[in-house]
Protein backbone atom coordinates (compact mmCIF):
# COMPACT_ATOMS: atom_id res chain seq x y z
CA UNK A 1 0.00 0.00 0.00
CA UNK A 2 1.38 3.74 -0.98
CA UNK A 3 0.83 6.08 1.28
CA UNK A 4 1.39 9.17 0.84
CA UNK A 5 0.61 12.77 2.65
CA UNK A 6 0.85 16.55 0.75
CA UNK A 7 1.29 19.45 2.93
CA UNK A 8 -1.03 17.58 5.21
CA UNK A 9 -2.86 19.77 8.04
CA UNK A 10 -5.10 19.79 10.91
CA UNK A 11 -5.76 22.59 13.39
CA UNK A 12 -7.44 22.70 16.49
CA UNK A 13 -8.11 26.57 17.66
CA UNK A 14 -4.19 28.01 17.88
CA UNK A 15 -2.75 24.28 17.58
CA UNK A 16 -1.48 22.99 14.70
CA UNK A 17 -2.00 19.42 15.91
CA UNK A 18 -0.08 18.79 12.00
CA UNK A 19 1.53 20.99 10.17
CA UNK A 20 2.39 20.80 6.70
CA UNK A 21 3.38 17.01 6.64
CA UNK A 22 4.40 15.51 3.16
CA UNK A 23 5.59 12.05 3.02
CA UNK A 24 5.57 9.98 0.45
CA UNK A 25 5.78 5.91 1.27
CA UNK A 26 6.12 3.05 -1.41
CA UNK A 27 4.52 -0.65 -1.45
CA UNK A 28 7.85 -1.54 -0.15
CA UNK A 29 6.29 -0.13 3.88
CA UNK A 30 4.41 -2.52 5.30
CA UNK A 31 4.92 -1.40 8.51
CA UNK A 32 5.35 2.49 9.39
CA UNK A 33 5.72 3.80 13.65
CA UNK A 34 4.72 7.41 14.20
CA UNK A 35 7.57 8.27 17.35
CA UNK A 36 8.11 11.42 18.74
CA UNK A 37 7.53 13.46 22.05
CA UNK A 38 4.12 13.82 23.40
CA UNK A 39 2.06 16.07 21.56
CA UNK A 40 4.27 15.72 18.42
CA UNK A 41 1.12 15.10 16.44
CA UNK A 42 0.96 11.36 16.41
CA UNK A 43 -2.77 10.72 16.94
CA UNK A 44 -3.69 13.31 14.93
CA UNK A 45 -1.55 12.11 11.68
CA UNK A 46 -2.66 8.32 12.46
CA UNK A 47 -6.72 9.70 12.87
CA UNK A 48 -6.14 11.84 9.51
CA UNK A 49 -4.47 8.78 7.47
CA UNK A 50 -7.59 6.29 8.74
CA UNK A 51 -10.15 8.55 7.69
CA UNK A 52 -11.16 9.47 10.87
CA UNK A 53 -10.58 12.97 10.44
CA UNK A 54 -10.48 15.35 7.79
CA UNK A 55 -7.51 17.81 6.83
CA UNK A 56 -7.47 21.19 8.01
CA UNK A 57 -6.03 21.15 4.54
CA UNK A 58 -3.64 18.93 1.80
CA UNK A 59 -4.80 15.59 1.58
CA UNK A 60 -3.65 11.81 2.50
CA UNK A 61 -3.47 9.60 -0.47
CA UNK A 62 -3.79 6.31 -0.74
CA UNK A 63 -2.60 3.84 -3.78
CA UNK A 64 -2.70 7.45 -5.17
CA UNK A 65 -6.10 7.94 -4.67
CA UNK A 66 -6.78 10.93 -2.52
CA UNK A 67 -8.63 10.22 0.79
CA UNK A 68 -12.45 11.67 0.50
CA UNK A 69 -13.71 15.01 2.71
CA UNK A 70 -17.48 13.70 2.94
CA UNK A 71 -18.65 11.93 5.44
CA UNK A 72 -20.62 9.33 3.65
CA UNK A 73 -17.36 8.42 1.74
CA UNK A 74 -14.97 8.67 4.83
CA UNK A 75 -17.48 6.17 6.41
CA UNK A 76 -16.32 3.73 3.32
CA UNK A 77 -12.84 4.48 4.13
CA UNK A 78 -12.93 3.64 7.75
CA UNK A 79 -14.65 0.55 7.48
CA UNK A 80 -11.92 -0.84 5.94
CA UNK A 81 -9.51 -0.40 8.05
CA UNK A 82 -9.32 -2.06 11.64
CA UNK A 83 -8.42 0.61 14.54
CA UNK A 84 -6.73 0.29 18.00
CA UNK A 85 -6.68 2.80 20.74
CA UNK A 86 -4.99 3.18 24.09
CA UNK A 87 -8.28 2.24 26.03
CA UNK A 88 -9.64 -0.65 24.87
CA UNK A 89 -13.24 0.25 24.12
CA UNK A 90 -14.89 -3.15 24.49
CA UNK A 91 -18.36 -2.73 25.19
CA UNK A 92 -18.64 -4.17 29.36
CA UNK A 93 -21.87 -5.71 29.05
CA UNK A 94 -20.75 -7.79 26.23
CA UNK A 95 -18.89 -11.07 26.43
CA UNK A 96 -15.57 -10.82 24.64
CA UNK A 97 -17.00 -13.16 21.94
CA UNK A 98 -19.90 -11.18 21.20
CA UNK A 99 -17.41 -7.51 21.35
CA UNK A 100 -16.21 -9.09 17.99
CA UNK A 101 -19.46 -10.28 16.75
CA UNK A 102 -21.78 -7.34 17.21
CA UNK A 103 -19.33 -5.13 14.41
CA UNK A 104 -19.36 -7.46 12.23
CA UNK A 105 -23.20 -7.92 11.85
CA UNK A 106 -23.84 -4.51 12.46
CA UNK A 107 -21.25 -2.65 10.57
CA UNK A 108 -20.24 -5.40 8.41
CA UNK A 109 -23.82 -6.83 7.68
CA UNK A 110 -22.60 -10.45 7.78
CA UNK A 111 -25.03 -13.06 9.39
CA UNK A 112 -24.77 -14.06 12.85
CA UNK A 113 -23.84 -17.41 12.00
CA UNK A 114 -21.17 -16.26 9.08
CA UNK A 115 -19.87 -13.37 12.51
CA UNK A 116 -19.82 -16.00 14.82
CA UNK A 117 -17.72 -18.35 12.88
CA UNK A 118 -15.16 -15.57 11.89
CA UNK A 119 -15.02 -14.58 15.53
CA UNK A 120 -13.96 -17.77 16.76
CA UNK A 121 -11.20 -17.76 13.69
CA UNK A 122 -9.75 -14.90 15.14
CA UNK A 123 -9.80 -15.57 18.91
CA UNK A 124 -8.15 -19.03 18.26
CA UNK A 125 -5.67 -17.04 16.08
CA UNK A 126 -4.97 -14.62 18.99
CA UNK A 127 -5.13 -17.32 21.61
CA UNK A 128 -8.24 -16.13 23.21
CA UNK A 129 -10.56 -18.90 22.98
CA UNK A 130 -10.12 -19.40 27.10
CA UNK A 131 -11.75 -16.28 27.73
CA UNK A 132 -14.46 -15.65 25.27
CA UNK A 133 -17.13 -16.03 27.51
CA UNK A 134 -15.74 -13.65 30.01
CA UNK A 135 -17.13 -9.98 29.99
CA UNK A 136 -14.16 -7.84 29.67
CA UNK A 137 -14.11 -6.79 33.49
CA UNK A 138 -13.45 -10.45 34.18
CA UNK A 139 -10.37 -10.11 31.61
CA UNK A 140 -7.02 -8.51 32.53
CA UNK A 141 -5.87 -5.19 30.51
CA UNK A 142 -3.50 -7.45 28.09
CA UNK A 143 -6.55 -9.47 27.57
CA UNK A 144 -8.70 -6.94 26.79
CA UNK A 145 -6.55 -4.93 24.31
CA UNK A 146 -5.93 -8.52 22.55
CA UNK A 147 -9.51 -8.96 22.50
CA UNK A 148 -9.78 -5.14 21.15
CA UNK A 149 -7.15 -6.50 18.26
CA UNK A 150 -9.07 -9.25 17.48
CA UNK A 151 -11.97 -7.36 16.43
CA UNK A 152 -9.87 -4.64 14.60
CA UNK A 153 -8.45 -7.90 12.72
CA UNK A 154 -11.80 -9.80 12.48
CA UNK A 155 -13.01 -7.70 9.22
CA UNK A 156 -9.75 -8.29 7.30
CA UNK A 157 -8.60 -4.48 7.45
CA UNK A 158 -6.63 -3.37 4.46
CA UNK A 159 -5.01 -1.16 7.41
CA UNK A 160 -4.40 -1.53 10.75
CA UNK A 161 -4.26 1.38 12.45
CA UNK A 162 -2.61 1.42 16.05
CA UNK A 163 -2.66 4.27 18.08
CA UNK A 164 -0.40 3.43 21.63
CA UNK A 165 -1.19 0.38 21.73
CA UNK A 166 0.18 -0.86 24.87
CA UNK A 167 0.46 2.42 26.75
CA UNK A 168 -2.00 1.65 29.30
CA UNK A 169 -0.42 -1.82 29.99
CA UNK A 170 1.94 -3.64 32.71
CA UNK A 171 5.33 -4.63 31.41
CA UNK A 172 3.86 -7.75 31.29
CA UNK A 173 0.74 -7.30 29.27
CA UNK A 174 2.66 -4.84 27.07
CA UNK A 175 4.58 -8.13 26.23
CA UNK A 176 1.76 -10.14 25.71
CA UNK A 177 0.10 -7.62 23.22
CA UNK A 178 3.69 -6.41 22.04
CA UNK A 179 4.58 -9.99 20.86
CA UNK A 180 0.89 -10.66 19.23
CA UNK A 181 1.55 -6.89 16.99
CA UNK A 182 4.76 -8.30 15.58
CA UNK A 183 2.93 -11.81 14.72
CA UNK A 184 0.85 -9.20 12.40
CA UNK A 185 3.70 -7.33 10.89
CA UNK A 186 5.36 -10.73 10.18
CA UNK A 187 1.83 -11.92 8.74
CA UNK A 188 2.20 -9.30 6.35
CA UNK A 189 -0.90 -6.75 7.73
CA UNK A 190 -0.25 -3.22 6.45
CA UNK A 191 0.04 -1.72 9.93
CA UNK A 192 0.77 2.14 10.81
CA UNK A 193 1.56 2.23 14.72
CA UNK A 194 2.26 5.14 17.06
CA UNK A 195 3.95 4.05 20.30
CA UNK A 196 6.15 5.14 22.62
CA UNK A 197 8.04 1.46 22.48
CA UNK A 198 10.94 2.47 20.66
CA UNK A 199 12.57 -1.12 21.01
CA UNK A 200 9.38 -2.32 19.32
CA UNK A 201 9.27 0.51 16.50
CA UNK A 202 13.53 -0.57 15.66
CA UNK A 203 12.65 -4.26 15.08
CA UNK A 204 9.14 -4.17 13.30
CA UNK A 205 8.69 -1.28 11.78
CA UNK A 206 10.42 -0.34 7.86
CA UNK A 207 9.85 2.68 8.22
CA UNK A 208 9.27 5.78 10.69
CA UNK A 209 7.90 9.05 10.74
CA UNK A 210 9.07 11.50 13.39
CA UNK A 211 6.67 14.06 14.20
CA UNK A 212 7.31 16.94 16.28
CA UNK A 213 5.20 19.98 16.86
CA UNK A 214 3.20 19.14 14.36
CA UNK A 215 6.20 18.22 11.95
CA UNK A 216 7.66 15.91 10.14
CA UNK A 217 11.49 16.10 11.67
CA UNK A 218 12.57 13.31 9.64
CA UNK A 219 11.47 10.29 7.41
CA UNK A 220 13.42 7.55 6.86
CA UNK A 221 13.99 3.48 7.19
CA UNK A 222 13.98 1.91 10.15
CA UNK A 223 17.79 1.25 10.16
CA UNK A 224 18.26 4.58 9.35
CA UNK A 225 16.64 6.38 11.59
CA UNK A 226 17.49 4.51 14.65
CA UNK A 227 20.69 4.04 13.98
CA UNK A 228 22.38 7.27 11.69
CA UNK A 229 19.82 9.85 12.49
CA UNK A 230 20.39 13.04 10.41
CA UNK A 231 19.06 15.87 13.03
CA UNK A 232 19.75 16.76 16.44
CA UNK A 233 16.52 16.58 17.68
CA UNK A 234 16.17 13.38 16.53
CA UNK A 235 19.15 12.09 17.84
CA UNK A 236 18.99 14.05 20.90
CA UNK A 237 15.17 12.25 21.32
CA UNK A 238 16.71 8.74 21.30
CA UNK A 239 19.33 9.06 23.39
CA UNK A 240 17.32 10.38 26.12
CA UNK A 241 14.43 7.54 25.29
CA UNK A 242 16.73 4.23 24.72
CA UNK A 243 18.98 5.28 27.60
CA UNK A 244 17.32 2.65 29.63
N1 LIG B 1 -9.40 17.18 19.22
C1 LIG B 1 -8.46 18.09 19.58
N2 LIG B 1 -8.82 19.34 19.95
C2 LIG B 1 -7.88 20.25 20.28
N3 LIG B 1 -6.54 19.99 20.29
C3 LIG B 1 -6.14 18.78 19.95
C4 LIG B 1 -7.08 17.75 19.58
N4 LIG B 1 -6.37 16.63 19.28
C5 LIG B 1 -5.07 16.94 19.46
N5 LIG B 1 -4.93 18.22 19.87
C6 LIG B 1 -3.65 18.91 20.13
O1 LIG B 1 -2.82 18.67 19.03
C7 LIG B 1 -1.47 18.42 19.45
C8 LIG B 1 -1.03 17.06 18.94
O2 LIG B 1 -1.75 16.06 19.65
P1 LIG B 1 -1.61 14.51 19.37
O3 LIG B 1 -2.57 13.84 20.28
O4 LIG B 1 -1.74 14.26 17.93
O5 LIG B 1 -0.11 14.24 19.83
P2 LIG B 1 0.64 12.87 20.15
O6 LIG B 1 1.96 12.94 19.47
O7 LIG B 1 -0.24 11.73 19.81
O8 LIG B 1 0.88 12.92 21.72
P3 LIG B 1 0.99 11.70 22.78
O9 LIG B 1 2.35 11.06 22.57
O10 LIG B 1 0.89 12.37 24.11
O11 LIG B 1 -0.13 10.76 22.50
C9 LIG B 1 -1.48 18.55 20.97
O12 LIG B 1 -1.06 19.85 21.29
C10 LIG B 1 -2.92 18.32 21.33
O13 LIG B 1 -3.24 18.99 22.53
MG1 LIG C 1 -1.10 10.18 20.90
Amino acid sequence: MRIETLNLSKIYGATKAVDDVSVSLGDEVQVLALIGPSGGGKSTFLRLLGGLEVPTAGAVKIDGSPLPRDEDALREVRRKNGFLFQSFNLFPHLTALENIVLPLVEVYGRSRAEATGRAGEVVERFRLTDHVKKQPGQLSGGQQQRIALARAMAHDPALLLLDEPTSALDPEMKAEVLDLIAELCESGQQIVLSTHEMGFAKRSADHVVFLAEGKCVEDASSATLFENPETAMVSAFLQKVMKW
